[in-house]
């Protein structure tokens, strides 16, 4: 038999989960939230929500946070991301700070760091608010003015607390699924207003970058992306070309402004091209240029695989970065069923090194990985989900982010998603992502096989196989 190998993590490795509060917190009766664009989405649009459940049943956090912390701390925990819920902290977005919602996060805070776990605070997990929203949300400049004060509010009430933040969650998300598909408000396909979305977004994070630092220079900010490299079918010119072009938008459109402070000029040309290009000052630039992230955080889920188109766009069909390649659907590929996405670990691999060698080597966090599935509970045995589907996943990844450190990548941790299942947008509750078990109808939580071998990961600082 071939002997076992050890990976053992950089010292100081953090070992946790991410979640957000549109996800996790729930609604509850006189909690002082107004509504954001899930909401409202909801109200409007139930039977587009799996199994009809919507935003203000998630996983009950804001009743229960005193028990999931310490579920944290059984799960073996050094790092934890949440997110504040803009349209729980003010009013619509713009309003009076929600006093209610003020004690809630102090108290959530103050209880995290107090187990002596690092906190990460999120400001925005796609949940405008949607008085914003019917403004024309990121489409309108006063959403980026709105979003810098709530920024600066949130730095100002919680910056005694929290000393590390993220700007924004996968910025892209909204503006693939809003603008150029159907599957976040307001579900349109326009590339002008998703450039102009992705734009304002990017300014956003910028101004968010330069209050933290004006108002508190020690602490640290950075901005979660959705890195997914995209691999060409071949190596043939047209297939890279694809490949590249789709990095362009998928990846280098809020990485290179985050991290290098410009955008490539290669994605500019694009865009002029299509007369898409939105109308930048020369201030707002300067903004950008001057205030890139401390640090970057990272959700790999899977790859994407393209080629060069087979057929020449016709002239009615409306602009998306698909003008550009097709998906190319790889024969063979490991796939997760429940989710119908691609399992390719390499991938992780492939970031830590980009960003080593195109990146001034930033440090970084793998913020997001994980595996959904649906009907776990087939899985149970004496009471507790089997999950080794799920260990062998984080395992498999860990593998190949272990391999890209020893190659001098500058990652400082790994967070799972997600440490209870929780609610997922439109798929809601159909794919668990847990380290531990939510119970939907008693809102019993049970740690899962995963959760008890997270906690040795974490205290062994790596694994054996
Ligand atoms: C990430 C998001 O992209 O994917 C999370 O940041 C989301 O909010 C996660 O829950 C999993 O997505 P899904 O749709 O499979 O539940």
């Amino acid at each position: 038999m071939s002997e076992k190998k050890v990976y053992r993590f950089p010292e100081g490795f953090l070992w946790g989960s991410s979640t957000s509060g549109p996800q996790s917190e729930g609604i509850v009766a006189g909690d002082g939230k107004t509504r954001s664009n899930w909401d409202a989405w909801y109200q409007q649009e139930p039977e587009r929500f799996f199994d009809q459940v919507g935003p203000e049943q998630t996983s009950t956090f804001y009743q229960h946070y005193q028990e999931d912390i310490q579920l944290l701390k059984e799960t073996g925990h050094t790092v934890f991301r949440t997110s504040i819920q803009w349209s729980r902290l003010m009013v619509d977005g713009v309003g009076q700070v929600n006093e209610k919602a003020v004690a809630f996060y102090r108290q959530v805070f103050q209880g995290i760091v107090a187990q002596g776990i690092k906190l990460i605070v999120n400001l925005y997990h796609f949940d405008l608010p949607y008085a914003l929203q019917e403004k024309g949300g990121w489409e309108n400049k006063e959403t980026v003015y709105a979003y810098e004060r709530y920024a600066r509010t949130c730095f100002d009430l919680f910056g005694d607390i929290v000393d590390t933040w993220i700007t924004f969650n996968e910025p892209i998300v909204p503006v693939e699924c809003g603008y150029l598909g159907d599957y976040h408000l307001p579900g349109v396909i326009d590339a002008k207003a998703a450039a102009l979305v992705a734009y304002h977004t990017q300014l956003a994070s910028s101004l968010a970058v330069k209050v933290c630092h004006e108002l508190h220079p020690e602490h640290r900010i950075c901005i979660v992306l959705n890195l997914t490299p995209a691999y060409p079918r071949s190596d043939s010119k047209e297939d890279q070309d694809a490949a590249r072009i789709a990095e362009l938008f998928q990846m280098k459109s809020f990485l290179d402004p985050s991290v290098l402070g410009s955008y490539p000029t290669e994605l500019v040309d694009i865009l002029k091209r299509h007369a898409i290009l939105p109308p930048a000052t020369e201030e707002e630039l300067r903004i950008i240029k001057e205030n890139t992230v401390d640090f970057l955080g990272v959700n790999y889920y899977q790859p994407i695989r393209v080629q060069a188109r087979s057929k020449q766009p016709s002239p009615d069909e409306p602009l998306t970065p698909h003008y550009y390649f097709e998906p190319y659907d790889m024969p063979g590929k490991k796939i997760n069923p429940h989710r119908g996405w691609e399992i390719y670990e390499k991938g992780i691999y492939d970031i830590g090194i980009n960003l080593k060698e195109q990146y001034g080597n930033i440090e970084w966090l793998v913020t997001e990985n994980g595996m959904g599935v649906e009907g776990e509970d087939k899985f149970r045995k004496q009471g507790v989900i089997q999950d080794d589907y799920r260990i062998a996943f984080i395992e498999d990844h860990l593998i190949e982010l272990h391999k890209a450190i020893e190659e001098g990548a500058n990652c400082k941790g790994y967070l799972l998603w997600t440490f209870i299942d929780c609610w997922s947008w439109l798929n809601a509750y159909k794919n668990r992502y847990g380290l531990i078990e939510l119970n939907l109808e008693t809102q019993e939580r049970i740690i899962k096989k995963s959760g008890h071998w997270f906690k040795k990961l974490s205290e062994n600082n790596g694994f054996e196989r």
